[in-house]
């Protein structure tokens, strides 16, 4: 059975990000999709300190959720990511979040499908969708869409519960993804997964 990992970014374990993520699974759910959500965002989560150590030990240096989360991600189909949106952008635990989770785990993610989901009272949410998307997009990781950008409107669950069309557009990303992770599924059978070349790493630290 294929399975979509959720992450709740947000503090609140009930909020909007929250009921955004639970339209979505109940949607997966009835496309016969398994899903398991882990709630980050009321953790204490370090920043990437940049050590390298991840490149040997394959894992992170600090043992704490990044690490506990990286075997489900590993296995897992698709990856949803929820943000509360603080100042314009995702809120900062889950960006330390995901720095350590995406840099330290060097298992492939290719052609898992990806989806960022974004809450905001106001304002600032195509900024954060956009930064959320860029770890899908370095990563080989399509991205499944829905029919507006994936962003409820609210300050408590309730909000969210009256966002109409921003509850519709989280049904129909689920569904986009469901239907995006058989495909794939099938593709693979038929056709494997295109190469990926490696071995250029070009910052220009010699000037030229
Ligand atoms: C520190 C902080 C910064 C915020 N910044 C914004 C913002 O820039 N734009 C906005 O519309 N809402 C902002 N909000 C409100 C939340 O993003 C919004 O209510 C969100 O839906 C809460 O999601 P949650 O219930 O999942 O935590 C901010 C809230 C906090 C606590």
């Amino acid at each position: 059975m294929s399975k979509v990992l959720l992450i709740n970014g947000s503090p609140n374990a009930h909020g909007c990000t929250a009921a955004a993520l639970e339209e979505i699974a109940e949607t997966l759910q009835k496309e016969k999709i398994q899903t398991e959500l882990v709630h980050i965002g009321n953790r204490n989560i370090r920043g990437c300190i940049s050590c390298g150590k991840c490149e040997t030990n394959g894992k992170c240096v600090f043992s704490d959720i990044v690490n506990e989360t990286a075997p489900i991600f590993e296995e897992a189909d698709g990856l949803i990511v929820g943000s509360p949106v603080y100042y314009g952008s995702p809120n900062g635990t889950l960006l330390s979040f995901l720095d350590r989770l995406f840099y330290s785990t060097s298992f492939s993610k290719h052609f898992k499908v990806g989806a960022a989901v974004v809450s905001c009272r106001r304002g600032g949410n195509t900024a954060s969708f956009d930064v959320l998307n860029k770890y899908f997009t370095i990563s080989g990781m399509p991205v499944a869409s829905s029919t507006y950008w994936n962003q409820v409107h609210g300050f408590s669950a309730e909000d969210v519960k009256k966002d109409l069309e921003g509850l519709q557009t989280m049904r129909n990303l689920a569904r986009n993804m469901a239907f995006m992770i058989r495909a794939i599924a099938e593709a693979k059978e038929k056709y494997g997964l295109p190469e990926l070349e490696r071995g250029a790493f070009t910052s220009f630290s010699d000037g030229k």
